[in-house]
């Protein structure tokens, strides 16, 4: 059986949270037993927002080390630093190029991410999933392990390859340039939402800190927040009823964090109050939280091998993206210096 190509990546902004956990990285862990995974940390994307360069570097690292606290492997999986890789830049620019503006004035979360920003928005954040399928397609991926909230950005990508480069440049005999990628969207944990409002996302960027569990909050910071998290007034906790969106996600957060059946926990939940329910969840939390927390505690204190690795990643990652960028150079005609 051939291996996958997989790629994803994950925003040093902020602290990485439950949702990202559960969303995506979870899902990576898994992936990198049967196949070729690229995981980075995605520096270029946080700058499309005002952001201040010390916390940069740190938050950079600090991903990295999350990384490899929640289970990525740098043995199996190649773990680097986007800005690291020039072909992300370069290519972006080619596909700004090749992408209809109309394509990307559809698109949702630049729209989101606009109206909470104001008027300063950067073209970058404009551009941004310009960038994201340039990322994606520098490393042929295949499969694309993401949260629900990227599923515009990889049709995007997906459309780029195939309406704007392998109809348009292919030549006859290979058919097809670059491979069409896949989205890969957990059935379970793809959304979790805000412990303020069952109605939003959880978010890095929600200025209410208590709206989100970071994987690095500590066990009375995780007990202050589930203490507080939203609630409403019926007796009982019960899943799928549009009306209660804060228990059916606070149910759906523990039955993930718990191995529990969906059906299981409905069943134990219906007649029990928020008052017997939170503490179980907190609890639920916090021992799961635990191993990640002792794990990226070790690796921070070992700077020098948390470089190491994304040195040896950056190596590799940019064999693929710059034979891949020559690819497609070549493909649209760019003069080598030899051809
Ligand atoms: P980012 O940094 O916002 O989020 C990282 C990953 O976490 C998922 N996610 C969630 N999943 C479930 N519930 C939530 N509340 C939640 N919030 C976030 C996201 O879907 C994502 O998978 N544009 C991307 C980063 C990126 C990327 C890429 C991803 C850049 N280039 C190439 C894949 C491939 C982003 O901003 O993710």
């Amino acid at each position: 059986m051939t291996r996958k190509r997989v790629l994803s990546g994950v925003q040093p902004t902020g602290d990485l949270h439950i949702g990202n956990w559960l969303g995506a990285i979870r899902n990576w862990v898994d992936l990198q037993e049967n196949n070729e995974t690229f995981f980075c940390v995605v520096d270029l994307h946080a700058i499309t927002v005002p952001h201040d360069p010390k916390l940069l570097t740190q938050n950079t690292l600090s991903t990295a080390a999350l990384y490899i606290a929640c289970g990525m492997d740098p043995e199996k999986s190649r773990i680097f630093v986007q800005s690291h890789v020039s072909a992300h830049s370069e290519l972006c620019w080619i596909l700004n190029c090749l992408t209809p503006l109309n394509w990307m004035e559809r698109m949702i979360q630049f729209k989101e991410k606009a109206k909470k920003q104001g008027e300063n928005v950067s073209i970058g954040l404009f551009n941004y999933p310009v960038l994201m399928a340039a990322d994606i397609l520098l490393y042929n991926a295949d499969l694309v392990p993401v949260g629900e909230d990227q599923k515009q950005h990889l049709e995007l990508a997906r459309n780029i390859v195939q309406q704007r480069i392998n109809s348009r440049f292919a030549n006859t005999k290979e058919k097809a340039i670059l491979k069409v990628p896949q989205p890969l969207i957990l059935k379970q944990g793809a959304k979790i939402m805000s412990l303020s409002d069952g109605r939003n996302k959880m978010s890095k960027s929600d200025p209410n800190e208590g709206s989100r569990i970071a994987l690095l909050d500590p066990p009375n910071i995780i007990n202050k927040k589930i203490k507080r998290a939203k609630t409403d007034s019926h007796i009982g906790l019960e899943l799928g009823n549009p009306s209660r969106p804060e228990a059916d996600n606070l149910i759906k957060i523990y039955c993930l964090l718990s191995d529990t059946p969906i059906k299981k926990a409905n069943e134990e939940f219906a007649e029990m109050g928020w008052g017997k329910f939170k503490p179980l969840l907190a609890e639920a939390i916090i021992s799961r939280l635990e191993p990640i927390q002792s794990k990226y505690n070790e690796l921070m204190q070992d700077p020098a091998e948390l470089k190491r690795v994304l040195k040896e990643g950056n190596y590799h990652a940019s064999q693929v993206a710059n034979e891949t960028l020559t690819k497609i150079k070549d493909a649209l005609g760019f003069f080598n210096g030899d051809n």
